[in-house]
């Protein structure tokens, strides 16, 4: 069943199944890597449900989301067959894991993280959830039951990596040597892409204007329209200048990191032509990219017994292994086993 390959190194990472599609930012700067390592790595990828519920879910979306996210992930070449895509909720022993390390987390250094002060901001202190609170513990289960020596995060993650080698560590001199430490991979920040309307902020899914976000899950001809009104500047130049013309920094950036033309190279290629010949060649690119994700994982949505096999069968490789490291901490701390 497990076509693991017990040569290479493990890795994790995991993605909430927040929305109806991926944008180009989560490809460009996170999946684009995703696939890219599963040649080097035994990877676990893992769609984080039980962390969506932090934050209140309808839970027919939730189901949708769920499998959207991993018909994406699979249309841009995650291998179910190679890898285990999974679903956490598939794998009872992330929240088994997450309540022993619950117990020996404190609640000062919980009450640090900074990604709960600002998401517990946005939400009311009042109605915060406690499992929006212990939202980093369940993610350093994760990570610790596939002892992976790479974690792909974005910068934002840094905090939550450094809690889960904190406990790794706390857990191993207590109850003696049980978790590998997790080295966070920080993936770099060359593939940064913008928001096409406000170039000089984040593509990001809470966007004010949905026209700045490109969605995998988009149709060619709204990818063009959103391309040809990106916001650019008046000096009619195509050069690379991330402070005086962010909006067409960005488009080359977003050209170079498809196709991997350098942008002094696009900008030679460039010189002398007007802005609109950069977007329609630019929105031919991006459609050439992203388009067949899309069409698969159409596709793959419409198949939705294959798609929980698929997604079974990832559960099954990551149960495995996650039931052997709980059972060796369940019996570290004492419990006695039926
Ligand atoms: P998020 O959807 O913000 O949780 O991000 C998921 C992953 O996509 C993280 O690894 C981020 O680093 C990456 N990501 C999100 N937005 C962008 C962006 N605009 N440019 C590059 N990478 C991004
Ligand atoms: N917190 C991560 C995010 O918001 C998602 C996540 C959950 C994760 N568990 C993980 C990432 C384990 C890496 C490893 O993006």
């Amino acid at each position: 069943m497990s076509s693991l390959d017990n040569s290479k190194p493990n890795l994790l990472s995991g993605m909430q199944p927040s929305a109806s599609s991926l944008h180009l930012g989560n490809y460009l700067g996170a999946l684009v890597n995703w696939v890219a390592m599963q040649k080097d790595f035994n990877a676990f990828y893992c769609i984080v449900d039980l962390h969506a519920i932090t934050v209140p879910q309808d839970p027919f979306e939730l189901r949708a989301n769920t499998r959207r996210t991993a018909a994406q992930y699979i249309a841009a070449g995650i291998d179910p067959a190679h890898s285990a895509l999974f679903i956490q909720s598939q794998v009872p022993a992330h929240a088994q894991l997450a309540w022993v390390l619950n117990c020996i987390t404190g609640f000062g250094e919980a009450s640090r993280m900074t990604q709960f002060k600002d998401k517990s901001q946005k939400a009311g202190a009042e109605s915060a959830s406690v499992g929006l609170f212990t939202y980093p513990i369940l993610q350093a289960a994760d990570i610790l039951l596939y002892q992976p020596k790479a974690v792909p995060v974005g910068e934002d993650q840094r905090q939550h990596l450094e809690l889960t080698r904190d406990l790794a560590e706390r857990f191993n001199t207590r109850f003696g040597e049980t978790f590998v430490m997790p080295q966070a991979h920080i993936l770099k920040e060359t593939a940064k892409i913008y928001d096409l309307q406000v170039p000089t902020a984040k593509m990001s899914k809470s966007a004010a204007d949905p026209k700045g976000l490109i969605n995998i899950m988009d149709d060619n001809s709204s990818i063009t329209k959103k391309i040809k009104s990106a916001v650019t500047d008046t000096d009619g130049v195509i050069k690379a200048d991330a402070v005086n013309k962010p909006g067409v920094t960005n488009l080359l950036g977003i050209y170079s990191a498809i196709t991997g033309e350098s942008v002094l190279s696009l900008e030679d290629r460039f010189a002398g032509a007007g802005y609109g010949v950069l977007k329609t060649e630019l929105a031919e690119v991006v459609i050439a990219a992203i388009g067949p994700i899309r069409d698969r994982a159409n596709e793959l949505m419409s198949e939705e017994t294959e798609l929980d096999r698929l997604l079974a069968l990832g559960a099954d490789k990551a149960n495995a292994v996650a039931e052997a490291t709980l059972a060796k901490v369940y019996e570290r701390v004492g419990f006695i086993k039926r």
